[in-house]
């Protein structure tokens, strides 16, 4: 087995994520992988980084397929023994101009940004190492879809005691009910890709909280984060943030130095802590 540390970026393939990739080849001291859902898209991209002399290594990693997560999974295990860095950054959003029911927006945003980026952390979070770091990225939208959540549903997502299973339970109540047209009865805002951002928050402060809990020796420290407004294919080229730019905070939350305790269990941009 290999004692090299290394690091994995999830939908890293284009936008923010490979510039995450780009700037831990030059900052990291392990491997780096590169992984996308597509291996042709995956390779490309780690055929430009080489022609820029960065080394990304890649594997395949589909997170809507658990096939693939257990698969990359074990083999991350099998070949380091576990993760140093992990980065979720795979997600998708429709276009504000996109005609999709709101029904099948809600179904598919929340299965990609919240239900496979949580099987990525069930079958990830093990394997992450002592002194490990987990960056989530989130987005402000996530932080002022919040505020637009009925009182009681903010209450709970802001709470210090909400667990895994009751927040998998509110977010799929979220999708049943514009299912039906009644997430609004229900006290959930208009906008699909903000919920799955405050359920991925969320769940980032339930995971930071319960590795405080079950393993507090190992210095594990993770973080949601948002990007900022970032030009790439999801937000368009009117973003002010080149992809680079956008992968500063990520990047500082994955290199916080050893034996730092914070941030942990935050959300974070532009580097700073940002309130929930
Ligand atoms: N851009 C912004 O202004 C902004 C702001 C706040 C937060 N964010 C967040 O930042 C992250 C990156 O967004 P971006 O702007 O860089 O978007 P992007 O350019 O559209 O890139 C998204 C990446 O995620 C990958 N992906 C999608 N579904 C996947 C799956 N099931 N498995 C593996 N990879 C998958 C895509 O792969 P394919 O090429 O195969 O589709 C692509 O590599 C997202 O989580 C997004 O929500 C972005």
């Amino acid at each position: 087995m290999s004692t090299t540390k290394v690091a994995v970026v999830t939908g890293s393939n284009k936008g923010i994520g490979l510039s995450i990739v780009r700037a831990l080849c030059k900052q990291y001291q392990g491997d780096v992988y590169l992984t996308a859902r597509d291996t042709g898209r995956g390779q490309e991209a780690v055929e430009s980084l080489s022609s820029e002399g960065l080394k990304a290594m890649f594997h395949q990693l589909d997170i809507n397929d658990l096939n693939s997560i257990t698969t990359a999974a074990a083999f991350f295990k099998d070949k380091y023994g576990g993760v140093d860095v992990l980065i979720n950054n795979a997600g998708i959003a429709f276009k504000g101009a996109d005609t999709t029911a709101f029904a099948v927006q809600a179904e598919v945003t929340l299965k990609t940004n919240f239900f496979a980026t949580r099987d990525m952390l069930t079958h990830f979070l093990p394997i992450v190492k002592a002194g490990g770091r987990v960056v989530n990225i989130s987005s402000f939208v996530g932080a002022r879809t919040l505020n637009q959540c009925s009182p009681d549903h903010q209450q709970r997502f802001r709470s210090e005691d909400i667990t895994e299973e009751e927040l998998v339970g509110m977010m799929q109540q979220f999708v049943d009910e514009a299912k039906k047209g009644e997430h609004k009865k229900g006290g959930w805002p208009d906008t699909a890709y903000g919920m799955s951002k405050t359920g991925l928050t969320t769940l980032s402060m339930i995971h930071a909280r319960q590795l405080s809990k079950e393993r507090p020796n190992d210095g594990i420290l993770l973080n949601a984060c948002c990007p900022g407004w970032v030009r790439t294919d999801m937000a368009g080229p009117k973003a002010p943030k080149s992809p680079d730019e956008g992968a500063i905070t990520p990047v500082y939350l994955a290199l916080l130095p050893p034996g730092a305790t914070e941030p942990h269990g935050k959300f974070v941009s532009d580097k700073e802590v940002q309130p929930w």
